[in-house]
């Protein structure tokens, strides 16, 4: 089974040449962390291989309604129960006329019949003009319709028979659009990917001692979450925190800043970049191997420390994969925006959120947050709440950004 999942969706695949393309948004679906389970019918086998299906969905297919009953399993029952939404991708004339009637005499069709009224029912039928536009297939559409079922009518092209008109599949894009819609509500950010780096780098001194800093990793997992739930493709680079990791995105825990770069590159492209990380200016020029022990004289060490390669800077300069919008942040404890005012045009980023983390405000490590966002051009302030909310105010920004 899938782990880091956000909604799980039951795919049933039916028979038709454009089978295959139940492939691309099994992919697609998964790339948002969407747990897809298949039932594949008899006749979609013909196109597609179970092993296809199984491989890039990393569950077991379904396709046999009596061998599920021999295991004892009401899978029927179970399959539809479990899934947030049911999708059939394609659905072939003969499956609509079957749900139309009711049928229940093999698996796609007794889970359906067994489904319960709050699961949705996405249909998307594919199949020859004249089939489609038969009064037979179009009554049962309506009947289904009534019914509540949802529908991605098929749209107008070349089809595989070489005939022209209304019956080709709509794309895996259109169609994941239209789930990730109904599941998630609106969606401005599908289709970007996003690259947000949270919490401190612990800088090691000897294997038992570190440099870091208070930060907790709120802001930057609320920012990642608010990201994701607008639709947005999200890589989180999480230094050492103690919160617990949001769901639906792909998470890369590092410790220090040199591995923070690492993980910023292998991500890397991506069209926004929020960089909420507190990572440590300085590291130890030498690391012990050993425990520094305490001298005699009770002298303390020196430690000697050198620069931690600059990552918003280095993304914000990025020669030939710069994502459109780079976001840092500006934790400063006096003359904050003119601190970071100066950072802004320094790191070549495109905005930069300023905030006061002086002890007294208890923003750094705490709940809340009270920011100012600068661009070149322009300066907005964002009132002392959650980091949730900032979170979702900054959100708002990212997507009219976007906005044609
Ligand atoms: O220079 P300063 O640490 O104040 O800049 C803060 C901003 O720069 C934050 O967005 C932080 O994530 C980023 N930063 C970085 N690499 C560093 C230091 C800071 O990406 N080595």
């Amino acid at each position: 089974m899938v782990s880091n999942t956000r909604a799980s969706i039951l795919l049933i695949v039916s028979g038709g040449i454009a089978a295959y393309k139940a492939l691309s948004l099994i992919r697609l679906l998964r790339a948002n962390h969407i747990r897809v389970r298949c039932i594949l019918t008899k006749g979609g086998a013909e196109f597609v291989t179970p092993l296809s299906l199984q491989t890039l969905s990393e569950e077991t297919v379904y396709s046999d309604l009596f061998s599920l009953t021999q295991n004892h399993e009401i899978e029927h029952i179970s399959l539809s129960r479990q899934a947030d939404m049911i999708v059939i991708y394609p659905a072939s004339a003969n499956l609509l006329a079957r749900m139309a009637q009711g049928f229940a005499d093999d698996l796609a069709s007794t889970v359906l019949l067994a489904t319960p009224d709050h699961i949705r029912i996405l249909v998307a039928p594919a199949m020859n003009v004249k089939m489609w536009e038969h009064p037979a297939t179009q009554t049962n559409c309506e009947l289904l319709k009534k019914r509540g079922i949802l529908f991605a009518d098929p749209e107008t092209g070349a089809m595989a028979c070489h005939e022209y008109g209304k019956g080709r599949l709509v794309s895996p894009e259109t169609i994941n659009q239209m789930i990730c819609q109904k599941l998630f509500g609106h969606q401005p950010l599908n289709g970007k990917k996003a690259l947000v780096t949270a919490g401190p780098t612990y800088e090691p001194i000897d294997p038992v001692r570190f440099l870091g800093n208070f930060s907790s990793g709120r802001q930057g997992y609320a920012i990642a979450e608010c990201l994701r739930d607008y639709g947005a493709e999200v890589t989180l680079i999480t230094g050492p925190t103690t919160i617990p990791h949001p769901t639906g995105m792909k998470i890369v825990p590092v410790t220090t800043a040199q591995e923070m770069l690492n993980a910023c590159e292998a991500a890397l492209p991506v069209d926004i970049a929020v960089m909420t990380a507190a990572v440590a200016d300085w590291r130890v020029k030498t690391f012990s191997d050993q425990k520094i022990k305490k001298q005699n004289n009770h002298q303390p060490p020196t430690l000697e420390l050198t620069p931690n390669p600059d990552i918003l800077a280095w993304i914000s300069q990025h020669p030939t994969l710069r994502p459109e919008l780079v976001i840092g942040f500006a934790a400063e404890t006096q003359n904050i925006l003119e601190h970071a005012k100066a950072k802004l045009e320094r790191k070549k980023c495109d905005w930069i959120i300023a905030n006061n983390v002086s002890p007294n405000t208890k923003i750094m490590g705490g709940e809340e947050n009270e920011v100012t966002l600068l661009s070149s051009s322009d300066s907005q302030h964002f009132h002392r709440s959650s980091k949730k909310d900032i979170a979702g105010l900054l959100t708002q920004q990212i997507v009219k950004f976007f906005s044609p």
